[in-house]
């Protein structure tokens, strides 16, 4: 082949190859123009070369060199494609770009909506910190329970009226297994020898967080200090202060020697750490079959007292149930809800609101 011959050749390809870099191409277009033109197996360059080996002895320095120069600078008219800034088909800049509008980077841009977490899961994040730094470590227990850890442990017995169906959300069908040569207690306490499973109806969803006093006591030995927030289940009728599902955070605190006053400064502590320094709490004598004596907490708010939950002592017959001697150990356990800490603190009126899923309603916070 004459040298003149080989040398248009690589002009065409120098002009075709740089005018397909140059187009205004989306990532696709631009790979495929890669492909036609510096492809390894195909490409254009792959043929010239070829074309290489016709030309005469003589001529073959010059067209080599020329060869060289005109590879170099389509693989740099490449690069300097992808570099370039691509036009994104269906945003208005894109089809600015792609009419040859230049880029205004003085107009400000569309702002993409950014996430945020919800106002409860940041409310109990906040707890988490607060009982943290009190000494508290946060722990999880399962949302399924049974009987054992819901109602057994904790004192309240079959005939117990927060054990009707009414009042609870029973699974059809639970299972459960049973171990020969014991009563299953549903506890992990159990002598587990040949088991054998059966269906039994009596799984439902935890109604309290105090199931993880349970699980974290039988698995721990005194002393212990955790906090358990999580959501909890009651066939409520919704209406702004209530909700089938809500969350509660249950702390527990065993050790010799706690007594109520350690009981009040901790929720004291607590609540002017959760709202304000000057917050007040109430205790009110209650009942609940897990503590003796049981109290309401109080906390003020806006010159009147708003109910935060329950608290009181173990009652002796769970510190037995999980094996700790009450002789030895004494300890208190409190159970709020996150809502309402929630909607104090962001003056929330209506708890449903949080779960409606609007998020109008939900990117205020
Ligand atoms: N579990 C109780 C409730 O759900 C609250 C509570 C927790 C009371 C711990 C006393 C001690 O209402």
């Amino acid at each position: 082949m004459a040298l003149s011959d080989f040398l248009a050749e690589l002009d065409a390809l120098l002009s075709d190859a740089t005018t397909a870099f140059a187009a205004d191409a989306d990532a696709a277009a631009l790979e495929a123009a890669r492909i036609q033109y510096l492809g390894a197996a195909n490409g254009r360059i792959k043929s010239v070369q070829k074309g290489l080996k016709e030309v005469d002895k003589a001529d073959k320095p010059a067209a080599g060199k020329r060869f060289n120069e005109v590879k170099q600078e389509i693989e740099a008219a490449f690069e300097a494609a992808k570099e370039r800034p691509v036009a994104i088909s269906g945003t208005a800049a894109g089809r600015a770009i792609a009419a040859g509008v230049s880029f205004d980077p003085t107009i400000p841009g569309i702002r993409p909506r950014l996430g945020r977490l919800h106002p409860i899961t940041q409310t109990i994040d906040e707890l988490k910190e607060i009982m943290g730094r009190l000494g508290f470590t946060a722990v999880d227990g399962p949302e399924v329970e049974d009987p054992w850890h819901n109602f057994e442990a904790l004192n309240i017995p079959a005939e117990h009226p927060a054990r009707d169906p009414l009042e609870n959300f029973y699974l059809e069908k639970g299972v459960r297994t049973i171990f020969r040569g014991g009563q299953a207690a549903g506890g992990d306490n159990v002598e587990k020898t040949a088991a054998k499973t059966v269906l039994t109806p009596f799984m439902l969803l935890r109604s309290q967080t105090s199931t993880v006093q349970i699980r974290v006591m039988e698995k721990t030995p005194p002393p212990v200090r955790i906090i358990s927030c999580g959501r909890v289940y009651r066939p409520d009728t919704a209406d702004a202060t209530h909700y089938p599902m809500f969350h509660q955070i249950e702390g527990l605190l065993i050790d010799r020697h706690v007594t109520m006053a350690d009981l009040k400064s901790t929720l004291r502590l607590f609540a002017r750490s959760a709202f304000a320094p000057d917050v007040h709490i109430r205790f009110r004598p209650s009942f609940f079959p897990f503590t003796e004596p049981s109290v309401e907490v109080d906390m003020s708010w806006q010159g009147g007292w708003m109910e935060m939950g329950g608290a009181g002592m173990v009652d002796p017959n769970v510190l037995r149930a999980v094996g700790y001697d009450p002789e030895e150990v004494t300890g208190f356990a409190f159970g709020l809800g996150i809502e309402r800490i929630c909607a104090r603190r962001h003056v929330i009126t209506d708890i449903r609101e949080l779960y409606k899923n609007d998020v109008r309603f939900l990117h205020q916070f």
